[in-house]
């Protein structure tokens, strides 16, 4: 068995995992593929398809040394025995479990593949997010049929976040495999630590069964997303109330047993995995019969999608219960900072909400006005949206901002001139609490942000 490493998947986690096991081990030859030749092409050119800081520099790097991009799938699966599934594991949207259930096609394809091409052993590594016991699965799949090669199944799930992909990958809390436990299980899941133990502390390796790590997975991010929910109900209640959210997530974050991260009040969680894996979970939970628990889980999106509504609520009323004809800028597209991604974003919904209400919208965003223009590409009213790079012209003669996106460049913005060129009375309503709200009101605007109390003119 050789040490090459082949990930068949060339997205968002199979692109900069990889990139980051080349970077660190010289010695081992890691081949990306995937059946989208646009993104091969792109991961071969100087402009990437992913835009991720820290990410160009390794790629460019180690590219044509021991990182290579390429579309030829088989011969990737024959050269190299040691491969990664990073296919997406989209929420299904037909047949049975649609809107809850991981559709698994492009998973079970790539198992079905690996067993008709492979001529060695091979350890196949669970990359993507799956629901627990798919390994069960697919190594039904890959031991099928009269072929004597010995194929042993890892779990070893993603836990970088975009826009800090580099560095989650560079110092991760924890880096976590499962495996079958028995010899060649363990064998397997040592030649993979191996690995990592390049630059991750053996300590922070932690070695688990199949399906704790397969669970492990989607439990994570369930818990990270109920987080968001948590106190994002609670930012509703300090509407009312004159509580400032922001202080108390300081106060409750202070707390050791609670922590101070991932309690940011906000427009709501966005991103391809949160929704997606919190409705696998409550699929899998009602699959087992576990009807409680599947409502507990459900909560956190229904919690999510009520955020989202509340903020163009608020919009609409602040603003005299009228936005037909009324431009709006919002700043801000993608669903976090730092990334072109627009998966999941919750400026998706608050768009298609205001276009629903006849506004104008005019987006910006520094990454992700590529991914907007598709995004929206179904809406009616198409001809009411304008998409502009430049923040100081989305504002000219907007009647309100929309910040919806925390990009860091968006603070430095002279919201003095951009307040001048607008409309007036001029409305800011900040969905990431992101702007210094008393130096807006001071300014001229009437601001609303979220859980705090609106400082307003009128
Ligand atoms: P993605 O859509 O960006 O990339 C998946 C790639 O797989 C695509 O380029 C697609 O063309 C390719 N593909 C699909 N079927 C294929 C096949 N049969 N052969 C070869 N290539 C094929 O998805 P992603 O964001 O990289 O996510 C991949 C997995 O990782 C998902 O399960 C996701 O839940 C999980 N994950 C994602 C993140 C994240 O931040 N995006 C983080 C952790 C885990
Ligand atoms: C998330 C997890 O953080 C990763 O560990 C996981 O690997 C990944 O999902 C995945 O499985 O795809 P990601 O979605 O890239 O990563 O980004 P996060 O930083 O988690 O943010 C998700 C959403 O929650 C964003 O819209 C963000 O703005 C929002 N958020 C986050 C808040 O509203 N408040 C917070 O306090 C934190």
């Amino acid at each position: 068995m050789n040490n090459n490493i082949l990930c068949i998947g060339a997205g968002y986690v199979g692109g900069p995992t990889m990139a980051m096991i080349a970077y660190k081990c010289h010695d081992v030859n890691v081949t990306i593929v995937d059946i989208n030749q646009e993104r091969i092409d792109a991961w071969n050119s100087d402009e990437l398809p992913i835009y991720e800081p820290g990410l160009e520099e390794i790629v460019k790097e180690r590219r044509g040394k021991n990182l290579f991009f390429s579309t030829n799938i088989e011969q990737g699966i024959i050269d190299n025995d040691i491969i990664f599934v990073s296919v997406n594991t989209p929420t299904k949207t037909f047949g049975h479990g649609a809107g809850y259930a991981a559709d698994l096609q492009y998973w079970e394809k790539c198992a079905r593949h690996i067993r008709e091409v492979a001529n060695s052993d091979k350890i196949v590594i669970e990359k993507s997010t799956l629901p627990v016991r798919t390994a069960a699965a697919m190594a039904r799949i890959l031991e099928h049929g009269s072929k004597e090669i010995k194929f042993t199944v890892l779990s070893n799930p993603e836990f970088l976040a975009e826009g800090t992909a580099i560095d989650d990958l560079q110092n991760p809390d924890r880096v976590l495999i499962g495996g079958p436990q028995n010899e060649q299980g363990k064998f397997a899941i040592e030649k993979l630590a191996a690995i990592y133990a390049q630059w991750v502390d053996d300590s922070k390796i932690l070695r688990t069964n199949l399906w704790s790590s397969e669970l492990s997975k989607l439990t994570a991010n369930a818990f990270l997303a109920q987080r968001v929910s948590s106190i994002n109900s609670i930012s509703a209640l300090c509407e009312q109330t004159e509580a400032d959210v922001s202080e108390v997530a300081h106060a409750i974050g202070a707390d050791k047993r609670i922590g101070p991260k991932f309690l940011k009040a906000s427009i709501g969680f966005g991103g391809s995995c949160f929704k997606k894996d919190i409705l696998n979970l409550v699929y899998i939970c009602e699959t087992y019969g576990l009807t409680e628990c599947a409502e507990y889980w459900k909560q956190v999106v229904i919690m999510n999608e009520y955020q989202e509504s509340r903020f163009v609520a608020r919009m609409l009323k602040a603003m005299f219960n009228t936005i037909a004809g009324k431009k709006i800028a919002i700043l801000g597209f993608a669903f976090k900072a730092d990334t072109g991604d627009t998966r999941e974003s919750p400026a998706i919904k608050v768009c298609k909400e205001l276009l629903q209400e006849n506004a104008i919208i005019t987006i910006s965003d520094p990454q992700a006005l590529k991914s907007a223009k598709k995004d929206l590409a179904d809406v009616s009213n198409i001809e009411n949206i304008i998409f502009e790079p430049d923040p100081y012209k989305a504002a000219e003669n907007a009647h309100a901002i929309a910040l919806l996106t925390d990009w860091k460049n968006y603070k430095k913005l002279d919201f003095k001139k951009i307040y001048d060129s607008m409309e007036k009375p001029a409305f800011f309503f900040d969905g990431r609490n992101h702007i210094d709200s008393d130096m807006l009101y001071s300014i001229g605007f009437n601001v609303y942000t979220i859980g705090q109390t609106q400082k307003t003119h009128l």
